[in-house]
């Protein structure tokens, strides 16, 4: 079984983690198509927390995580740091997965135009950051599951 790990950056929902919305959609979301969900956090928009996470998670080597999937700080907000954070940890980006989230992501709505998302692997791990909202979480994670398209690209970096 595939292992997953959510990251909710949020300024408001770490102060109060009954406000995060996103992680739980996500996490519901890939437990529903069959992956382990290992670790849940809710960090602020802070650079050096995002990749304390996404770092620990990646580099852990008793309990391999397959996918880390962050959520929020993808905009143009001054606090949003999220691509910034995760960048520089990517060891291979995948700018098709990058094209994949837009694209479908811009036939809901054009203010996906407003999002930075940033995706690639960190060793065994694939990393990627989705918009804040609810909604846009959905219609990532079901992009992204489309035609198998995720579960594959993670058993090719396995
Ligand atoms: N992508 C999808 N698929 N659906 C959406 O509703 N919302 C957009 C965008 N991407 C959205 C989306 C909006 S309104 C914003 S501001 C940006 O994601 C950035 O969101 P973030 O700052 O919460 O990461």
């Amino acid at each position: 079984m595939l292992s997953v790990a959510v990251l909710t950056v949020s300024d408001t929902a770490s102060g109060n983690h009954l406000l995060d919305k996103s992680g739980p959609t996500a996490a519901d979301f890939l437990k529903g198509h069959g992956y382990r969900v290992l670790h849940t956090e809710v960090v602020p928009d802070d650079t050096q927390l995002i990749r304390q996470s996404v770092t620990a998670w990646a580099n852990d080597r008793s309990h391999p995580v397959d996918l880390i999937v962050t959520t929020g700080g993808t905009g143009f907000g001054a606090r949003d740091v999220t691509p910034e954070a995760v960048s520089p940890l990517i060891e291979r980006h995948a700018p098709g997965l990058v094209h994949l989230i837009l694209s479908s992501s811009l036939k809901h709505t054009l203010l996906a135009s407003l999002s930075r998302p940033v995706a690639g692997t960190i060793g065994n791990t694939l990393v990627v950051t989705l918009p804040g909202s609810v909604k846009a979480v959905k219609e990532n994670l079901e992009a992204l599951s489309a035609a198998g398209i995720l579960d594959h690209a993670l058993d090719l970096i396995k």
